[in-house]
C-alpha cells in the first residue's frame, strides 16, 4: 500500500499526533507499507517534494507541536491559476499522485485546504481529509484538532493578565485568534472568566462596552477583561460592504481591532487600557491531552477508512463518535458560533457582556 500525506495551511499543535494515528493504524495492519511525506503541504505535491518515510518517523512525536512535513499557505482560489512559470498546479498534483502510485492521499488541513482536497477527488485522486484548525470552524465536525490546545494558550495569557488587571485597576484587552469565528475567543474567554467577550459572529456597540466597564466599576471592581477575536467587528461596521470596511480600516492607525477598542475605552472612561496580543503562541507547544487522544481517534479512523478504500472523506468527530462525512458536503461550509446557542446564554445569564 503507498499512502502520501500533508499538512497545508496554518499549523496546530496536534498535526504531528494525528499522521502518527494514520501510521499507527495502517502500520498495524498493513504487511507492505510505504508513506510519502510531501512537503510544505500542497507546494510539496506540486513541485514532487516528497521523501519516503518509514513508521520509525512517526515515533516520539505524538507530543511534539507544529507538523514533521511543515506547511505553507496554498491559497484554494490560487489553485487553478498556473505559477510563475505557467506550471498548472491542478494537473502538476495529479501528475506526483499517479506517478508514485498512490493507493491515498492523506490531507491534513483547515477550511481552503479541505476545499483542495476535495477538488483532487473531484478530480479523480483517493484523499482523506483531517480536520485540523485552532479555530474550530470546519463545517460537519463538532471539534477540530488544535482547537483545544489554542484554548490552553490563550487562556493561560487571560488568567495571567488576570493578576496584573487587579493590582492596577486596569482594563486589558486579550486579542485572541479567528478572523472569521469566535470559537477560541469563546472558550478562552469563558474559560478564564473574561468580563466582556467579542466575536466576530456578534457584532458590539461601543456604548455597550462602556456600559459593561461601568457596571464592573460601580459594583467595586477597578479592572476589567475584554477577550476580544482578532475579526471581532462593530454594529455599524458589519452594515458595510467588504470594500467599505477594507477603506475604513486601512484608514484607521490601528495595528489591529484591540487597539481602536482600547483607544475608545481610554477617550471614553479615562480607563488605562493595555492590548496583549498572545498571536501564534496559541498554535505552538505541545498538544494538550484532549488532542493527542481526539488525533489518535481521528487517526485510527483514518487508517480504517483507507483499509475499507472509503475514500472522497473528511473523519469527523460527531457526538464523541468518529464519522466519515462526504467531503463534497462539507467542503466550502464554514461552521460559525451560532450567537443564539446556549453557551452565549448561559455566559450572558452569569452577566458577560458580548457587546451587543
Ligand atoms: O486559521 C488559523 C489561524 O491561526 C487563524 O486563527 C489566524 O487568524 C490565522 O490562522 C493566522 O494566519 P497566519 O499564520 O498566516 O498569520
Amino acid at each position: 500500500m503507498r499512502i502520501g500525506m500533508l499538512t497545508s495551511g496554518g499549523d496546530c499543535q496536534a498535526l504531528n499526533a494525528a499522521m502518527r494515528g494514520v501510521v499507527k493504524g495502517l502500520a498495524n495492519n498493513v504487511k507492505d507499507l510505504e508513506i510519502y511525506g510531501f512537503y510544505e503541504g500542497y507546494k510539496g505535491l506540486i513541485y514532487g517534494n516528497y521523501r519516503l518515510l518509514t513508521s520509525a518517523d512517526f515515533s516520539g512525536i505524538l507530543t511534539k507541536g507544529g507538523t514533521i512535513l511543515g506547511s505553507s499557505r496554498q491559497p484554494f482560489k490560487y489553485m487553478r491559476t498556473p505559477d510563475e512559470n505557467g506550471l498548472d498546479k491542478v494537473e502538476a498534483m495529479k501528475d506526483n499522485y499517479k506517478k508514485l502510485k498512490l493507493d491515498c492521499l492523506v490531507i491534513l488541513g483547515g477550511n481552503g485546504t479541505q476545499k483542495t482536497a476535495n477538488l483532487l477527488r473531484d478530480e479523480g485522486c483517493n484523499v482523506i481529509h483531517l480536520p485540523k484548525t485552532i479555530d474550530n470552524d470546519i463545517y460537519g465536525t463538532d471539534i477540530t484538532f488544535g482547537f483545544y490546545s489554542a484554548i490552553d494558550v490563550a487562556c493561560s495569557a487571560i488568567d495571567c493578565i488576570h493578576t496584573t488587571a487587579a493590582s492596577h485597576n486596569r482594563v486589558f484587552i486579550v486579542e485572541v485568534m479567528g478572523h472569521k469565528v469566535g470559537w477560541l475567543t469563546l472558550y478562552a474567554g469563558v474559560a478564564s472568566g473574561a468580563d466582556i467577550i467579542l466575536l466576530p459572529e456578534i457584532p458590539y456597540e461601543d456604548d455597550r462596552i462602556i456600559e459593561a466597564i461601568d457596571a464592573r466599576q460601580k459594583a467595586g471592581k477597578g479592572f476589567t477583561i475584554l477577550a476580544v477575536a482578532e475579526g471581532a467587528i462593530s454594529k455599524e461596521e458589519a452594515k458595510m460592504t467588504k470594500k467599505e470596511l477594507k477603506k475604513k480600516r486601512s484608514a484607521e492607525t490601528f495595528p489591529s481591532v484591540s487597539y481602536r477598542i482600547a483607544d475608545m475605552i481610554t477617550k471614553r472612561t479615562g480607563a488605562e487600557a493595555r492590548v496583549t496580543v498572545p498571536g501564534h503562541t496559541q498554535r505552538g507547544g505541545s498538544p494538550v491531552p484532549y488532542d493527542r487522544a481526539l488525533c489518535t481517534r481521528l487517526g485510527a479512523a483514518a487508517a480504517q477508512a483507507i483499509l475499507d478504500k472509503d475514500y472522497g472523506k473528511m473523519i469527523a468527530m460527531v457526538n464523541d463518535k468518529t464519522k466519515r462525512v462526504p467531503l463534497e458536503k462539507v467542503a466550502g461550509k464554514l461552521k460559525a458560533v451560532d450567537p443564539e446557542c446556549q453557551m452565549i446564554k448561559e455566559a450572558k445569564f452569569i452577566g458577560i457582556s458580548f457587546g451587543d
